[in-house]
């Protein structure tokens, strides 16, 4: 509508005027990847938001995803300005993991190496050895366990025990899970698999372990996008948020797409296969963060000390994805 059409004008505008670019997560809303596609920025998972937003020259990086994207931007980027549609977007695997606590269960156990999953707060990541991305996360722990390391994994617990049961690696778990993939249920997924026996079922590792174990491909969001693209199924059953329908179906032009069953009926249902926070990058809050004069409620900051412990176990990371 015309209302829309008038604000993506006004962005591309103050992207140009303010030397900014957009960096989207796969599961905003399909405007806003189409607009950073538009507009030279990029689309992608967490891991390549990371580098691309590390490598790209312009001056500012607008972040359209949750919290821990934007700081781990500001602490690959600090001379850029990194401005998010807005702060209010986090996760709940970042809410589930206090520094704190999470801090006295790494001192109970000064043996072993710490691995955080990207979806935690500058703090947390300080606080780590290794941060680790779903694209990434089972290369660096195999790494780690031929090396006889024992593992502190935190915080999401589904993608930890895949990872655990597919490296043998002896992992403490924290206890946290996402609030959209804990939704995906088995039962419900095996009924609508007989609907479609041919379709091969696609799942994120932050998915329940009854879900994953039902799956053709286990992966990243990018990695499952590939999946779509590369296997020969015409049918996909796709668990994980449902704004990956948008790159996924242009990567797999033809192809049929199907929603993974969530717990069902809204009343019941969380989030229903839609980040809530994702959900908050809309086009008007991308726009004021680049509008507002007062950035207070856009720009990231973080503290010099933690930004510069948390850049070491992000580096190793980055450098191993090489
Ligand atoms: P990916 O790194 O697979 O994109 O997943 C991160 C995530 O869950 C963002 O919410
Ligand atoms: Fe966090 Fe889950 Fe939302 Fe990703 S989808 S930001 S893991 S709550």
């Amino acid at each position: 509508d015309v209302q829309k059409q008038d604000y993506k004008a006004r962005i591309k505008q103050l992207l140009i005027d303010q030397n900014a670019v957009l960096v989207a997560h796969y599961y905003t809303d399909p405007e806003i990847q189409a607009l950073a596609e538009e507009t030279g920025g990029c689309v992608s998972d967490s891991l390549e938001m990371a580098r691309f937003g590390r490598d790209h020259p312009a001056k500012t990086l607008i972040v359209a995803g949750v919290k821990f994207m934007g700081e781990t931007a500001k602490i690959l980027s600090p001379e850029k300005t990194i401005l998010m549609p807005t702060l209010e977007a986090t996760c709940s695997l970042d809410l589930g993991c206090p520094i704190d606590q999470f801090s006295e269960f790494c001192d109970a156990h000064p043996d072993h190496t710490v691995v955080v999953y990207a979806n935690t707060s500058a703090a947390v990541k300080a606080r780590a050895d290794w941060v680790v991305t779903s694209s990434i996360a089972l290369e660096i722990v195999e790494h780690l366990d031929s090396e006889g390391k024992k593992i502190i994994w935190g915080p999401d617990r589904h993608l930890g025990s895949y990872i655990a049961k597919q490296t043998g690696a002896e992992m403490l778990m924290w206890q946290g899970d996402c609030i959209v993939h804990d939704e995906f249920k088995s039962k419900a997924l095996l009924e609508l698999k007989k609907l479609h026996p041919d379709a091969a079922i696609l799942v994120h590792p932050e998915s329940p372990a009854s879900v994953v174990e039902m799956a053709d491909a286990v992966g990243s969001t990018s990695q499952l996008i590939k999946a779509a693209q590369t296997m020969d199924n015409q049918t996909f059953i796709v668990a994980t948020d449902r704004g990956i329908f948008y790159k996924m179906q242009q990567a797999a032009p033809g192809k049929t797409l199907i929603e993974a069953p969530t717990g069902g009926n809204g009343a019941t249902c969380k989030s229903c296969a839609h980040c809530p926070w994702m959900a908050m990058n809309g086009l008007q809050a991308i726009e004021a963060s680049l509008s507002d004069t007062d950035k207070s409620n856009h720009e990231i900051f973080v503290d010099d000390a933690l930004r510069i412990k948390a850049l070491i176990p992000l580096t190793r990371m980055l450098d191993f994805a090489k």
